[in-house]
């Protein structure tokens, strides 16, 4: 069985369908950014501030391209994570890619309920400067994410969808 990467952009639900979908077909789950927090040893948003965002970059794809994979396998992966090096095409090339498409305002409304500080990525932006990011951000890396072999909307998505993927 063919692993299954879940992408998409921070906030999208990935972690959450990525848990349920693992359950239900019961694979193993994995979440991308706890591997890396166990491989650096600290929070991810510490390494952004200690070394940059392309030391995590590559760590992140180093990290992905060296999971376990030998069992049924459910991954969430980051938010960045397809945009950087050759990582979209290793993911298609290793098993089927799921992209959870949410527009910019519902991004929005679900990121402003959690730890923005958590996401070094959102730099700490709160309010429209936070909708602008989000906005611009989606739209840099829609075309790595549309490369994904399914598109699904978290919204209207039903777990029996996924699992037939
Ligand atoms: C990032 C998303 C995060 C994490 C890192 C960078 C991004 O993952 O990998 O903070 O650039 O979009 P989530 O999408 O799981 O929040």
């Amino acid at each position: 069985m063919k692993p299954v990467f879940l992408i998409g952009f921070m906030g999208s639900g990935k972690t959450t369908w990525g848990r349920k979908l693992a359950t239900k077909t019961e694979r193993t789950f994995v979440d991308l950014d706890e591997v890396i927090v166990h491989e650096i040893g600290m929070p991810i948003a510490e390494y952004f501030t200690k070394y940059g965002e392309a030391a995590f970059r590559q760590v992140e794809s180093r990290t992905l391209k060296n999971l376990p994979l030998s069992e049924p396998t459910v991954i969430s992966t980051g938010g960045g994570t397809p945009c950087y090096f050759d990582n979209m095409a290793w993911m298609n090339e290793t098993g089927t890619t799921v992209y959870f498409y949410l527009p910019p305002k519902a991004l929005w409304d679900r990121l402003v309920q959690t730890d923005i500080a958590s996401r070094p990525a959102l730099k700490g932006l709160s309010g429209q400067e936070l909708l602008a990011d989000i906005t611009s951000k989606l739209a840099d890396r829609t075309s790595y994410y549309e490369q994904a072999t399914h598109i699904v909307n978290h919204l209207s998505l039903q777990l029996d969808e996924l699992v037939d993927l």
